[in-house]
């Protein structure tokens, strides 16, 4: 892959998003909401690849993949106005079929095709598929875009959080109500260090325990550094109510972190 071939891209990117500009203020804010998303994404998987070390052409292939991960969002939005995936379709896949239809990836190696389609088709499943081989380029791929896409995911969320007289962006809180407590799943899958489902989820207290809950589905330690310096996890926690199991939540997400960290 040349440099040429990631100008290329970065052009084609903006102009495929630009055939989605709408003057309907909600539809505007979340297509620029996912243009942005897509180069704080960028960014990131440029500090994980250049933390891990790796090659110069593959820290250009990191970089298409988190170019054209979330290609799809644009489409989704226009068409459903939501970005759930379960009451639209599937938006990593929706990513690698218009990738396919624009022949956007065709001068690439097969190898290199398949490399950049199966990683972007991974990065919103619950954990990596268990055909692809743990020690494979593929499985690294995978790993590196799923941890660049939660660090911003997380960036969002923490301000929206921040904010607290603001009115949430109601796409971003997957149109859940704001009602008190937590879905009792969720909470059990934290409490065992798992991540907690997207189908658990019933209200906004719950989006952001799941988000919290991916601390428990992160590959490099550079994320966890990233993630600590940048905060955005205890801005979370603190924007949750204040009710009983708060404090015992908090305090398991602590000491999973420091166990990390030590
Ligand atoms: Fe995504």
């Amino acid at each position: 892959m040349q440099k040429e071939d990631l100008d290329f891209f970065r052009k084609w990117f903006f102009e495929y998003v630009n055939q989605f500009s709408s003057p309907d203020l909600f539809i505007k804010e979340n297509i620029e909401l996912k243009i942005e998303h897509t180069g704080r994404v960028c960014e990131n998987i440029l500090l994980l690849a250049k933390s891990e070390k790796i090659s110069e052409n593959d820290c250009m292939l990191a970089e298409t993949i988190a170019l054209f991960h979330d290609l799809s969002r644009f489409e989704q939005f226009m068409k459903y106005k939501t970005f759930k995936d379960s009451e639209s379709e599937n938006h990593a896949f929706l990513s690698v079929k218009i990738l396919n239809k624009e022949k956007v990836l065709s001068h690439f190696s097969k190898e290199e095709k398949g490399l950049i389609l199966k990683s972007i088709e991974c990065h919103n499943m619950m954990e990596i598929p268990q055909s692809i081989e743990k020690h494979s380029k593929l499985y690294f791929f995978c790993r590196l875009i799923r941890d660049a896409d939660k660090i911003d995911i997380l960036r969002l969320a923490s301000e929206e959080y921040s904010e607290e007289n603001r009115s949430l962006n109601p796409a971003l809180e997957l149109y859940l109500p704001d009602t008190r407590g937590y879905s009792e799943p969720i909470v059990s899958e934290i409490l065992n260090n798992r991540m907690a489902k997207i189908a658990d989820m019933k209200n906004r207290n719950d989006v952001k325990l799941l988000r919290l809950s991916w601390v428990f589905d992160i590959n490099f330690p550079a994320t966890y550094s990233l993630l600590r310096e940048y905060g955005y996890l205890e801005t979370i926690m603190s924007s949750l109510p204040e009710i009983k199991e708060t404090s015992l939540l908090r305090r398991h997400f602590e000491n999973y972190l420091s166990s990390i960290n030590s």
